[in-house]
């Protein structure tokens, strides 16, 4: 048994859905004995990570009379569904489909999202008496804090049993006749391990590459990970002309190289482009191709300024504060004004303003990104149980797995039909 990094002053690991007294009292027994041997703990089912994936599985595989225990390196669970959808937690979209996701492998997702379906979620939401409104485009949200979904999951854990180890950071994994993990302090043993790390979005909540890593140490692939649902960066002259821009917000339809589009907000940054139509293509997006905007979706800036005798740079501006706002339509001007005022140019000016297109520096990266796209190679998984075809007893759940989802409720409904589609076959 070997168990790295014992040099931990505070309490290394306590459990916090299963609150009956005996339990209280051996976590009181992890303090005081940890720092002279470690603890050797057994269970029939390890889960890492306790995000919105990990939870849920640890749910479902407990409510099946598992022995289940959820090791979680930060010091409070669902950490990322607190800070979700502003705060109320978009937990699932109601027009989920396979078509809602971004996979190497397209078909990988069908099965457990058709065997776990938004409505199936509902109806635990429904159960705890969680009040919820549809938003927009099917997207559902807690009507007053996205704790009543954290709150819910900690609940039903409890209910079934599942031990949550908080502040328990895994330093090794190894796989003998079972999986053993070695923590700071003690020692973890089970048949099954679950890895439900997440992506690498956010770093100062917790995300780690801990699950890639784990992925690639026993021989399963990786497709390329990038940030996700995230803010686009301007180039250099595109920052010079719109940073000035910075608050304004309209309507595009947003295109990739690809041809996938979005019809959704965009708001200028001081350092580039945001809003939901950028977020969404952001995932699609890759760093040296173009973007195409259409600012004006399904509007006709010229026709104005075509049926009037005036046709001059006055004119054109009143025409394009007809349709968009004011700072964006004289800032467009100052450096897509038609070169003449005939109809050929007037078509140009036209087309321009539907086909901006531009090349973004970068993306905002990780720090500002919803989602990490790319993950465990879903080549390497069964898409009935989420298990390893090479490993027995190893699954992948949730956004670690090569499954991103578009923004409005998809990513959550990702985990918790991955977590349902493992948690069911164990
Ligand atoms: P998640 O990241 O939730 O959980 C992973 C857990 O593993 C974390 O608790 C982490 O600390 C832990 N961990 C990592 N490494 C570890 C290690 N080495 N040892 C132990 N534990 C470890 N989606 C959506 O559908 N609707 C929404 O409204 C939003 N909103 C939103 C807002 C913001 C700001 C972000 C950043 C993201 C969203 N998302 C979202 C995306 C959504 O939060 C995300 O897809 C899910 O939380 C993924 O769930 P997982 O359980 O897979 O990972």
């Amino acid at each position: 048994m070997r168990v790295r990094q014992r040099n931990r002053t505070s309490t290394p690991s306590f459990s916090t859905a299963n609150f009956c007294p005996t339990l209280a009292s051996v976590s009181h027994c992890i303090r005081t004995i940890s720092r002279e041997a470690p603890l050797s703990r057994s269970f029939d089912v390890l889960i890492l990570g306790a995000g919105a994936a990990g939870l849920f599985c640890a749910v479902e595989a407990g409510n099946r009379g598992r022995r289940v225990a959820v090791l979680e390196h930060a010091d409070r669970l669902g950490k990322k569904i607190l800070i979700s959808g502003g705060g109320r937690c978009n937990f699932t979209n109601i027009h989920t489909s396979p078509d809602n996701f971004i996979s190497a492998n397209p078909h990988f997702a069908k099965s457990a999202l058709a065997r776990f379906t938004p409505a199936d979620f509902l109806a635990l939401v429904q159960k705890h008496r969680i009040p919820y409104h549809e938003k927009t485009l099917g997207q559902l949200f807690c009507d007053h804090s996205a704790s009543d979904i954290s709150n819910m999951l900690e609940s039903e854990c409890r209910a079934a049993k599942v031990q949550i180890f908080l502040n328990t950071r895994v330093t090794e994994v190894r796989r003998s006749t079972e999986f053993i993990l070695c923590s700071d302090s003690d020692e973890f043993r089970a048949p099954v391990l679950v890895v439900a790390t997440g992506g690498l979005s956010i770093p100062k909540m917790g995300a780690t590459s801990f699950g890639y890593e784990l992925a690639r140490q026993f021989g399963l692939g990786i497709i390329p990970t990038r940030p996700a649902l995230v803010p686009l960066l301007f180039n250099r002259s595109d920052h010079h002309r719109y940073s000035e821009l910075a608050g304004v917000s309209v309507e595009v339809l947003a295109s990739s190289a690809g041809g996938i589009s979005f019809r959704e907000k965009m708001l200028f940054t001081h350092r580039g482009l945001s809003g939901p139509a950028i977020l969404q293509i952001s995932s699609y997006w890759k760093e040296g191709q173009p973007l195409h905007l259409d600012l004006a979706p399904d509007r006709r800036a010229t026709a104005l300024l075509r049926a009037s005798n005036r046709r001059n740079l006055a004119a054109a501006r009143k025409a394009l504060q007809e349709i968009l706002p004011n700072r964006l339509a004289a800032r467009w001007l100052e450096f897509h004004a038609p070169s003449t005022y005939t109809n050929p140019a007037l078509d140009a000016f036209e087309r321009e303003l539907h086909d901006w297109t531009l090349t973004p520096g970068a993306t905002e990266g990780y720090e500002k990104a919803e989602v990490t796209s790319g993950g465990v190679d879903t080549r390497e998984l069964s898409g009935k149980s989420m298990e390893s075809r090479q490993v027995p007893g190893l699954f992948f759940i949730g956004e670690v797995v090569d499954v991103t989802g578009q923004l409005g409720g998809f990513n959550f409904q990702w985990a918790w039909a991955s977590a349902a589609a493992a948690g069911r076959s164990l």
